[in-house]
């Protein structure tokens, strides 16, 4: 079964993977809700497909509180709307060894983009998800492989997607659990991208003036595999975690811990227990 689903909200649809998985989606006939901050992108979007084929939704995620409202227009407008893809993000550096160059406020707010407004934006549209059983829906969520192995120049960019990681191992367990009959149609995808040559390194100033403003695999090299595996959908190759081969060594230890998990999930629900 191909890419299942018809209405896609993406956060992030500004630039980067978020732009570029929605130019796939469009191309695909998938009917895409853009997300972001820079209006003139998003409306730039709709001039070049047509609002047919894509809606602009200008928002900051990561104003928790104008969240509910903001979900419950989402879900209004686009009642059709059965996936969810939250891709946002932005990285910074942070120097243990220079406390006093640390930005804490700027650091609390990589944790509301990265994390807290992912876990909000979950709660939030899980309701209307539920409502459209027993319909395929799908979240996908988009964390990074420095979830798995943390690299220490962005450490605490690398404990949002480790804290990402872990809520949707959890979410993916809890949505298909026995006494989940009315979420089971909602699957949960997660993607762990390499380093990928977008703005997220390129708007960082100190990465620039040491000259790794522009590192990692081609955007559209890394785009076109993520798509065409999402693409896959239910199929018998369809997966529901996103990695590249570069990787390899890394999601195989973490596949080990996977295992562990789901034998401790399993064990629990055989023995009765909540887990
Ligand atoms: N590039 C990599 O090497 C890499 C590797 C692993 C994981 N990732 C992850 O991939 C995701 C996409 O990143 P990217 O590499 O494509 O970076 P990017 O080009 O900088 O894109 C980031 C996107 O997030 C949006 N965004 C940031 N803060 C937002 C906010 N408060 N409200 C709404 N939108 C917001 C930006 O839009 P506006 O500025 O218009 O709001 C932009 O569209 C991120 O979660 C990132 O952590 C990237």
């Amino acid at each position: 079964m191909p890419f299942p689903y018809k209405t896609v909200l993406i956060t992030g649809a500004t630039s980067g993977i978020g732009q570029a998985l929605a130019e796939r989606m469009i191309a695909s006939g998938v009917f895409v809700i853009a997300v972001g901050r820079r209006k003139e992108r998003l409306d730039d979007l709709v001039k070049k497909h047509g609002s047919d084929k894509v809606a602009a939704e200008p928002f900051d995620i990561s104003d928790l509180s104008a969240l509910p409202n903001w979900v419950k227009h989402i879900t209004t407008t686009y009642p059709k709307l059965d996936s969810i893809v939250l891709n946002a993000g932005l990285q910074k550096t942070l120097l243990f060894t220079k406390p006093e160059t640390i930005d804490l406020a700027a650091h609390s707010t990589e944790l509301t983009t990265n994390y807290l407004s992912p876990l909000h934006l979950i709660t939030l549209f899980l309701p209307h998800l539920i409502s459209l059983s027993p319909q395929p829906t799908s979240i996908i969520v988009v964390s990074s492989c420095l979830s798995l192995i943390p690299l220490p120049r962005c450490a605490n960019y690398c404990a949002t997607k480790a804290a990402t990681h872990s809520l949707v191992w959890s979410l993916r367990a809890q949505l298909t659990g026995p006494e989940a009959e009315h979420t089971k149609h909602i699957k949960v995808i997660e993607i762990l991208p390499p380093a990928v040559k977008t703005e997220l390194h390129k708007i960082q100033k100190d990465l620039v003036e040491q000259g790794q403003g522009d590192f990692g695999m081609e955007l559209d090299e890394f785009a076109d595999f993520t798509w065409g595996e999402l693409e896959k959908g239910d199929g018998p190759d369809g997966r529901d975690e996103i990695t590249v081969k570069e990787t390899r060594e890394w999601v195989e230890m973490d596949h080990k811990r996977r295992g562990v998990f789901e034998g401790y999930v399993r064990g629990c629900r055989e023995g009765g227990m909540k887990f």
